[in-house]
């Protein structure tokens, strides 16, 4: 599928479908959303409400690293030990990867050669990017995950149910409450009826949140 790289009004680039007409990230702003739903309403609200140390993250759509790129940021900043898992099965390309404006667009120029370390290590095998924050990328359709009781958050990041409804049902949920431990948490940026029934079905306690610019509501939902 052809994909194109646009700016978001934040000045952070994504990557746009245009078949789809569905993007990576917000088009109000790529950084701006990944920080509130994945930071602010995710990876903060397990710090203030756990102490259990290094955090275990699986992410749902590795993408262009933004997500991991800001998590490791934050495990730089508040010297915490973060475990990253970032699912893909269609990577980002060299080419692609040279037009990511994050390091800069996030203030974090001096981490830049973090950032290109997320992309060079290699696939299948864990990393250490920093002295906290180990990363392993698994090329793999997450209808294929079978992972049980290894994960505190899940930062859910799916293309949208309108172009890929078959990743926001019961199915994936079910999948996602196994892989995380009791207390897991697992945010994500839509707020669908469905998506939160679908929720509830697979056992989770499904809160509704303010969203990211440009967006009303978001959710939470709690493995308890
Ligand atoms: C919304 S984007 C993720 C954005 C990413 N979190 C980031 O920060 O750039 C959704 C991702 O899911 C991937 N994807 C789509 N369908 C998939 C599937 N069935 N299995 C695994 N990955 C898939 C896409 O290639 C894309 O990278």
């Amino acid at each position: 599928m052809e994909r194109k790289i646009i700016t978001t009004s934040d000045g952070s680039v994504t990557i746009h479908l245009p078949e789809w007409d569905e993007q990576y990230h917000s088009k109000h702003g790529a950084i701006q959303e990944a920080r509130h739903v994945f930071l602010n309403i995710g990876l903060h609200h397990w710090l203030e409400n756990n102490s259990k140390r290094p955090v275990d993250i699986l992410e749902i759509g590795f993408g262009t690293g933004l997500n991991a790129f800001l998590t490791l940021l934050e495990s730089n900043r508040l010297d915490t030990e973060i475990c990253y898992k970032g699912v893909e099965a269609y990577p980002v390309t060299a080419m692609e990867i040279e037009k990511l404006n994050y390091p800069e667009a996030a203030d974090a120029v001096s981490a830049e050669d973090q950032f290109l370390k997320l992309h060079a290590v290699p696939w299948e095998k864990i990393a250490s990017i920093t002295n906290k924050f180990s990363l392993i990328k698994n090329q793999l359709k997450f209808q294929e995950i079978d992972l049980f009781n290894q994960f505190d958050l899940v930062y859910f990041d799916a293309f949208g149910a309108r172009v890929q409804p078959e990743l926001w049902g019961e199915d994936i949920f079910n999948s996602m409450y196994k892989a995380l431990r009791q207390q897991g948490v697992l945010v994500t940026y839509a707020a669908k009826g469905s998506v939160r029934r679908a929720m509830i079905s697979a056992g989770f306690q499904v809160e509704k949140l303010p969203g990211p610019p440009g967006k009303r509501e978001m959710l939470r939902a709690v493995k308890l």
